[in-house]
């Protein structure tokens, strides 16, 4: 299959990250099916979209009329026969959990057209684990977005044991299609390239809380103002949502040892479900004023 052949896909998963492929994908013009396991879940990824576009036309970064027509080119559906019977190309982004995925993968393989290649969006799981639940194996890859999907230029497209690399490649020219940065990971390790670097400098600035060595807001001022960073490490936690920070950590930590264990602080806010942005509070109040008021 060549990228040219390709007119719709499937994003399956309508949270932080599923919404925003979404969106990419449909302002590249391509069809898209947003699909989630509850009416509310859908419409709220939807409802994302919408804002979104509106913001971009509001910056003069697309005109009314493109904005639209991106959004017209979503369909919100639930059902998932009905998302994945008629695509060529599927991007997962549901819950960073093994068993969710694999689950999705199963069900996915009974519906979908034999041609269609699948593409986890997942940040740090096995591509191979979630690729041997299905009968494509070698039409199977990571395709990892980065938050917010639509602002942000990487992708990294990551090789499974069992990928192809024609599939590779059609899933690089599907990311330069949607005006992205595609870069290849060639073995299937933990987290990748980004989140191996990424989620461990954020564990530490929370383990440099949790040890009484500075507040989250000196962490901030001196990742954001002297490391050079765009955001502050809390910030960005923020941004990413700190149970996706903790799950990488955790799959990394079996995997690759305790110098990755979730630092207390991140577990806290787990457990209290104050995930960052999308729950409105997370190491700062975004009901009250976002990264100027800490939670
Ligand atoms: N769509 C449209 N507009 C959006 C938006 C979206 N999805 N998200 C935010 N905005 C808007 C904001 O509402 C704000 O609007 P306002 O000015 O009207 O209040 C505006 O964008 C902010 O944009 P600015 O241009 O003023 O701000 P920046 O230039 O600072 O850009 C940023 C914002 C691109 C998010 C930048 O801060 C950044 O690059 N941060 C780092 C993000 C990052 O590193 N992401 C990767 C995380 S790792 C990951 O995702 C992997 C995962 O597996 C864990």
């Amino acid at each position: 299959m060549d990228v040219d052949d390709i007119e719709t896909i499937a994003v399956l998963g309508a949270g932080n990250m599923g919404h925003g492929i979404a969106e990419v994908a449909a302002l590249a013009g391509f069809d898209v099916h947003l699909r989630d396991i509850n009416e509310e879940f859908v419409q709220n990824g939807y409802d994302q979209i919408e804002w979104s576009l509106d913001k971009l036309a509001e910056k003069d970064q697309l005109s009314d009329d493109e904005a639209d027509a991106a959004l017209d080119r979503v369909t919100p559906i639930v059902d998932l026969e009905e998302a994945v019977a008629d695509v060529d190309f599927v991007i997962e982004a549901v819950p960073e959990k093994m068993d969710i995925k694999q689950d999705v993968y199963r069900e996915l393989e009974l519906h979908a057209p034999d041609h269609a290649v699948f593409a986890t969006n997942t940040s740090s799981l096995s591509i191979t684990d979630l690729s041997e639940v299905t009968e494509r194996p070698e039409q199977f890859c990571g395709m990892h977005f980065f938050n917010p999907p639509v602002r942000m230029q990487l992708v990294e497209v990551i090789s499974g044991e069992h990928t192809d690399d024609e599939v590779l490649d059609l899933t690089e020219d599907l990311a330069e299609e949607m005006g992205k940065t595609p870069v290849r990971v060639r073995k299937d390790s933990p987290g990748f390239i980004v989140n191996r670097v990424l989620v461990p400098l954020l564990n530490e600035a929370a383990w440099l809380v949790h040890d009484d060595v500075a507040t989250i807001d000196e962490v901030d001022a001196t990742t954001k103002y002297d490391i050079g960073l765009p955001m502050g490490a809390f910030e960005l936690a923020d941004q990413v949502g700190i149970d996706v920070a903790y799950d990488v950590l955790d799959y990394m930590q079996g995997v690759l040892g305790d110098a990755y264990e979730p630092c207390p602080v991140l577990v806290e806010k787990v457990e209290a479900e104050q995930l960052g942005k999308k729950t409105g509070e997370g190491f700062y109040d975004y009901e009250n004023g976002g990264a100027d008021v800490p939670a």
